[in-house]
C-alpha cells in the first residue's frame, strides 16, 4: 500500500503533504530514504510520514528530507534528519552491482539504474571507454558487469568523496584493472585519453555541453558514440542538445548520426534530463 492510502485517516487534511514518491538507497541490510517535501510542511507531518515509512519498509533505518535543491560542482543539496538513526553511508545494489554511497556528501540518484543499464548494454567487447563525471562509479561498474569483453573503462571524478567511493566500489565488484579511477578535473585529465576512445558518456545534464569538445577529441579518429546529457524544457526538448552536438561536430569537422534520443528523468515541472546518443565519424575530405 501507498504512503498516501495508508496515512489518509490518521493525516486528514494534512495527507496533502505526503510525497508520492521518494528514493531509497542502500539494500536489505540496512537503507535511507529520502524525501522531499512541500516547504510549508508541519514537523509534525513529517515525522508521521518518516515512521510510516520505516514500518512499511523496515530496512530503512534512516529518513531524510531534502532541504535544498543540488548546488555547485558537486551536485550536492543539504538534507535534515526526520527519523531514524546511523550514519548516511550505506551499500546499494542496483542490477548486480555494488555501490558503496553517502548520499550527503556525493551525487547518486538510484531512479537511473535504468538509464546506466540502457547505455552499458551497447558496449562491445574490446571498446576503450571513457565516462566523464563519473561519481561513485555506477555507469563504469554497470559497463564493466555487463561487457566483461571492455577493454578499459576511463572514469573521471573531481568530488573527492565520490573518489575514494569510487576507488572502495571498484575493488567490491573486482573490476580493479578494467575500471581505471582518475580524480581531478575532466577539463585537464581527459587530453590523456585523446584519440582513444570508442565510446564516451558524459552524465552531468548541468554544463556537460561545456566539455563536449574534449569528448569528441577523446574519440579514436575514425570516431565513435557520445552519451550526452542535457537538461531540456517540454516543449524542446531535443532541440539544444542537437544544435550543441551539431555545433561542435562541425568545429571539428565530423558528421554525426542520432542513435538515439529519450527523456531520462524529470528534473522540475515540465524540465527533463534527456540523453541524446550520437555516432560520430569524421567528415569526407
Ligand atoms: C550528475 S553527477 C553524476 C554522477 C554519476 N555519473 C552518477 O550517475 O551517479 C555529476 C558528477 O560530476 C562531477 N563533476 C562535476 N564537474 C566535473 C568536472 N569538471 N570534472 C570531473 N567531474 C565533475 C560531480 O562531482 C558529480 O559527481
Amino acid at each position: 500500500m501507498g504512503l498516501k492510502r495508508l496515512l489518509r485517516e490518521v493525516l486528514g487534511d494534512d495527507v496533502r503533504y505526503v510525497p508520492s514518491s521518494f528514493d531509497i538507497v542502500g539494500s536489505r541490510s540496512g537503507a535511507i530514504a529520502i524525501l522531499e517535501f512541500p516547504p510549508e510542511t508541519p514537523e509534525r507531518v513529517k515525522r508521521i510520514v518518516a515512521e510510516a515509512l520505516m514500518k512499511l519498509h523496515k530496512n530503512v533505518r534512516l529518513v531524510l528530507a531534502k532541504k535544498s535543491g543540488r548546488r555547485g560542482v558537486y551536485r550536492l543539496r543539504e538534507y535534515e534528519v526526520i527519523a531514524g538513526e546511523g550514519g548516511t553511508e550505506v551499500l546499494h545494489k542496483e542490477h548486480g552491482v555494488l555501490l558503496k554511497v553517502d548520499p550527503t556528501r556525493v551525487y547518486f540518484s538510484p531512479r537511473e539504474a535504468t538509464e546506466r543499464l540502457r547505455v552499458a548494454s551497447q558496449v562491445r567487447p574490446g571498446e576503450f571507454v571513457m565516462v566523464m563525471f563519473a561519481g561513485v562509479g555506477p555507469y563504469a561498474l554497470m559497463i564493466a558487469k555487463k561487457q566483461p569483453e571492455v577493454k578499459r573503462v576511463i572514469a573521471i571524478e573531481i568530488n573527492p568523496d565520490a573518489y575514494r567511493y569510487m576507488v572502495e566500489n571498484i575493488r567490491l565488484n573486482k573490476a580493479e584493472g578494467k575500471v581505471v579511477p582518475v580524480l581531478g578535473d575532466v577539463r585537464y585529465e581527459a587530453p590523456r585519453w585523446y584519440g582513444m576512445c570508442d565510446r564516451v558518456v558524459m552524465p552531468l545534464p548541468k554544463g556537460a555541453h561545456e566539455f563536449l569538445d574534449q569528448a569528441f577529441q577523446c574519440l579514436k579518429p575514425e570516431g565513435g558514440v557520445i552519451h550526452f546529457y542535457h537538461w531540456a524544457p517540454e516543449e524542446e526538448l531535443y532541440c539544444e542538445a542537437y544544435y550543441l552536438l551539431e555545433r561542435e561536430a562541425r568545429l571539428r569537422r565530423a558528421h554525426i548520426r542520432v542513435l538515439d534520443a529519450r527523456v531520462v528523468s524529470e528534473y522540475a515541472p515540465r524540465v527533463y534530463k534527456v540523453c541524446v546518443d550520437v555516432l560520430v565519424r569524421p567528415a569526407d575530405p
